[in-house]
């Protein structure tokens, strides 16, 4: 009987042998193929779909399988197990692309604080010339001694300590390179130093990596140590996706599975190793070259990277392990760097207030600023903080996964194929959209989503509460058995050939999605008893804060209607925010009093965000006082 049995994944031409039983979603991993598995394989979300061309595999609990998809050999990779020799195809929208990874060139860097004044340039591991005079029978300290000495003397190191692994390079290093060295020190605690390497001869160039561990989006930035400058960087999505896209599934997959945070532990690490690896290969450098890490990252993402169990982040009362992580060497967490290169974990606030928030409100000199100023980072959690130098305050508030494509019928996430800006002509409704890389469309990621919902209302094809009005005529239009859906594009136009609508459930979810980060902003001014005119500026972090069509999240009430000419989206203020840390300690003692600083406001707890939550459930909101400039739309309806 057949124990072994060949499964091969067209059109990628990739195959690998796993005994009889696997799920094929486990197949495809061994085989190097990511597939979306938004709900970390329990068989409840329909987005792994394969289609068996040859062979037959157990299909096993197809109820999640969507309707378009039951027939023609179509099966949930996570639930059907392979019986024998088999070869599947899969579908375009089945991939877990590469993200298109947010760069700085649209973003008002300028208008951030910059290293300049703001912070010293003072990299957390710096390199320092030595010149040592040789040693002899009178002047006869140790190497070390002589080391200290002389660091002591040229860059003011008083209390330089070492490890066990650049020790037992020192010698030779200095005796084979005529004791001109280059001794590399981190210096991340307050007065403190330590030795991490020596290399032969003077100026060679070190690198340091600037990390955002976000729960979809792993970016790196290399800097070169010595000009502060970012020389490249790169992003993919986060290999936790395959056990659950948001950090509430990985939770409960590190809580629940036997090797659940192994797994998640691992997936983050060798994500980050990926993209070292790649930006090592380009640049011609070795894993020694690099000698520091700031990583920030939600709590959730930091626990689940330093191999920290999270479980407790997600029940009441929502206690993280821990708000301030230890600095880690490199080579026990696993990472291609300089083994004894130092790792900083950026400090977190509470459970959904994480290190990514602190290294964005850094970023934006929010917590230096006189004026009041509003972050806001738009993920699967909005996390709003309001504040100045006086104070700060922040919360979390759950829109979702809506606007990271999650819980959408044909949402995605922003990659190459995903429809990121539509416009329906009111008259025709007639769609023209951009896709990200120009690619046929395979889904809508956020910024695509929010057009969408505000151009179905500026259309009439939705009313006020995201009801489809039915007696509009457009074949574009139409009733299923389920439920009303607008084609956005039809099935002649997309990578996938069949249609992409929004249905009346997505315009649900997506109003849902809007009102809570809209109630999160409205209820934490009125907790500070101040109102939308003090704050002088709004920053926009996340995702889609680069694409974001200003207008059109206004139109929708998600963002306040406020002159836009205050808004500023600044992108991926995580990774920022961890270059600051890297290249400045000042920076990086700035993001612990930050952190400190910070009060947390809870929710769920005696406040008025349900009502908020309850009257922003309207297109744009049940007060169109709130949105003048919507309301003049309003009033043509
Ligand atoms: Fe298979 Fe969600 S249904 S991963």
């Amino acid at each position: 009987m057949q124990t072994e049995c060949s499964v091969a994944f067209i059109p990628d031409n990739l195959s690998v042998h796993v005994p009889v039983g696997t799920p094929l979603l486990r197949a495809a991993t061994l085989a190097g193929l990511e597939l979306t598995s938004a709900c970390g394989g329990k068989g409840t979300c329909g987005r792994c779909v394969l289609r068996i061309v040859k062979g037959t595999a157990d299909p096993g609990d197809e109820a999640s399988l969507p309707a378009k998809y039951r027939g023609d050999g179509y099966v949930l990779a996570c639930k059907a197990r392979v019986q024998g020799d088999i070869t599947v195809e899969v579908p375009g929208d089945s991939r877990l692309i590469e993200h298109q990874v947010l760069v700085d060139s649209s973003l008002l860097a300028e208008e951030l604080v910059g290293l300049g004044d703001a912070y010293p340039f003072a990299p957390i591991c710096r390199s320092v010339d030595l010149s040592l005079d040789e040693p002899t029978l009178v002047a006869n300290a140790s190497d070390l001694t002589r080391l200290q000495a002389e660091l002591r003397r040229r860059a003011g190191l008083e209390d330089l300590r070492t490890n066990l692994a650049a020790l037992r390079q020192l010698g030779g290093t200095l005796r084979a390179c005529g004791w001109k060295v280059s001794a590399h020190v981190a210096e991340h605690h307050p007065g403190q130093a330590e030795l991490i390497a020596v290399s032969p001869g003077h100026g060679e160039r070190k690198y340091g990596l600037a990390v955002d561990i976000g729960t979809t989006t792993v970016v790196v930035d290399l800097v070169d140590l010595a000009t502060g400058l970012t020389v490249d960087k790169r992003g993919t999505y986060n290999k936790q996706a395959r056990y659950g896209d948001d950090v509430i599934a990985r939770i409960i997959h590190a809580a629940e599975d036997a090797t659940g945070l192994k797994d998640l532990t691992e997936a983050a690490r060798e994500t980050i190793n990926e993209l070292i690896d790649r930006l090592l290969g380009k640049h011609g450098l070795r894993q020694d070259d690099l000698l520091a890490a700031t990583c920030a990252g939600n709590t959730t993402m930091t626990h689940l990277f330093l191999g920290v169990d999270p479980r407790h982040i997600r029940v009441e009362p929502y206690i993280p392990t821990a708000t301030c992580f230890p600095v880690v060497r490199a080579g026990e967490l696993g990472l291609r760097l300089h083994p004894g290169a130092p790792v900083v974990p950026l400090p977190a606030v509470a459970s959904y207030v994480g290190g990514d928030v602190v290294a964005g409100v850094l970023a934006t000199g929010l917590a230096r600023s006189d004026s009041l100023l509003l972050f806001i980072d738009i993920g699967t959690n909005g996390e709003i903080v309001l504040g100045n130098k006086e104070f700060m305050v922040a919360c979390s508030c759950s829109a979702g996964p809506c606007f990271e494509g999650g819980g959408i019928s044909n949402g995605m996430r922003a990659m190459k194929g995903a429809i990121q800006r539509l416009h329906i002509d009111p008259a025709t409704y007639a769609v023209e959209y951009d896709t990200i890389a120009g690619a046929r469309p395979i889904g809508l990621c956020g910024s695509g989503l929010v057009d969408a919902l505000a151009e179905l209302r500026r259309a009439g094809i939705i009313d006020r509460a995201g009801k489809f009005v039915g007696e509009r005529k457009s074949p574009s239009l139409r009733r299923t058995d389920e439920d009303w859906e607008f084609v956005v594009a039809p099935g002649s136009a997309t990578e996938c050939g069949r249609d992409l609508c929004i249905t009346e459930s997505d315009v649900k979810n997506l109003i849902r999605a809007k009102a809570a980060v809209y109630a999160g902003i409205s209820t934490l001014l009125r907790m500070v008893g101040m109102d939308l005119e003090a704050v002088e500026r709004i920053y926009i972090a996340g995702g889609f804060g680069s694409y974001l069509n200003v207008k059109d999240a206004v139109g929708i009430g998600l963002l306040p209607d406020v002159d836009p000419a205050r808004y500023r989206f600044i992108g991926n203020s995580s990774v920022k925010g961890a270059k600051l840390c890297l290249l400045s300690k000042e920076a990086k003692a700035e993001a612990e009093e930050i952190a400190r600083r910070m009060t947390y406001l809870e929710l769920s707890l005696g406040n008025t965000f349900m009502d908020e939550f309850v009257q922003a459930l309207f297109l744009p909101h049940t007060n169109l006082k709130l949105f003048p400039s919507a309301a003049v739309q309003e009033a043509i309806q």
